[in-house]
């Protein structure tokens, strides 16, 4: 299994990210946390940080967009290099179509999954994408605790992206740690992406012991 650790820049020191992306070098992906104050409760940054991130970061830009009306703004994130732009399932007017923009851009497309959102009515529709985020804490904030209440709705995704035959990546994102990166990866996750757990402490060190947790 190829699993892999997208540290989120939310829990960065946000004066300094550039030497903050030069303690993640282990990573496979930089998670980028955009948020609008409208679809979720906070506010981080957007579209001009991700460009000029994307110009210093060593590391691939896997954008997690918590935001409105992705439908209008989620192609100007791939058309400034980000490796794939996620966007939630309950804010897009039309996912698909917005999916099928991405890709042509040249972004991997990304649909994401608030913890009592169901996977239902997206299961015929995982050819569309690259990746699906389960979120597994209320988007909005770092550092809350894990829900092991959406494990279901993940291994009902697993199970049909192997029925499928499908590449898709399975994501979770919130409260990610080393006592529950086991949890995840036993119900199908590959793409795991932690904040706090990354950043509090050695983020070199943090890295290789939930990516061997998560290998267990
Ligand atoms: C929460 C964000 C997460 C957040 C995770 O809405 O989407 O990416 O940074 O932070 P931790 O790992 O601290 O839960
Ligand atoms: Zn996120």
């Amino acid at each position: 299994m190829t699993t892999r650790i997208n540290p989120s820049i939310l829990a960065a020191d946000f004066a300094n990210f550039e030497s903050e992306l030069g303690r993640i070098r282990t990573a496979d992906l930089v998670h980028v946390d955009i948020m609008d104050n409208h679809f979720v409760p906070n506010l981080t940054f957007g579209l001009p940080m991700v460009e000029r991130l994307q110009q210093v970061s060593p590391i691939p830009l896997d954008v997690h967009l918590m935001i409105d009306d992705p439908d209008r703004w989620a192609p100007g994130y791939a058309e400034v290099g980000a490796f794939s732009v996620t966007f939630h399932a309950e804010a897009a007017t039309d996912a698909v179509a917005l999916a099928r923009t991405l890709r042509q851009i040249g972004a991997r497309a990304g649909i994401a999954l608030k913890p009592g959102t169901p996977i239902e009515p997206y299961l015929d529709l995982l050819p569309e994408f690259d990746q699906v985020l389960v979120m597994t804490v209320e988007p909005g904030f770092g550092g809350q605790s894990f829900m092991e209440s959406t494990m279901p709705k993940l291994r009902t995704l697993a199970d049909a992206v192997q029925k499928q035959g499908l590449d898709v990546w399975l994501q979770v994102d919130g409260g990610v740690t080393i006592d529950t990166i086991g949890i995840a990866a036993e119900a199908g996750a590959n793409t795991f992406v932690a904040g706090s757990a990354v950043f509090t402490g050695d983020p070199t060190a943090q890295i290789a012991l939930l990516r061997a947790a998560a290998d267990k």
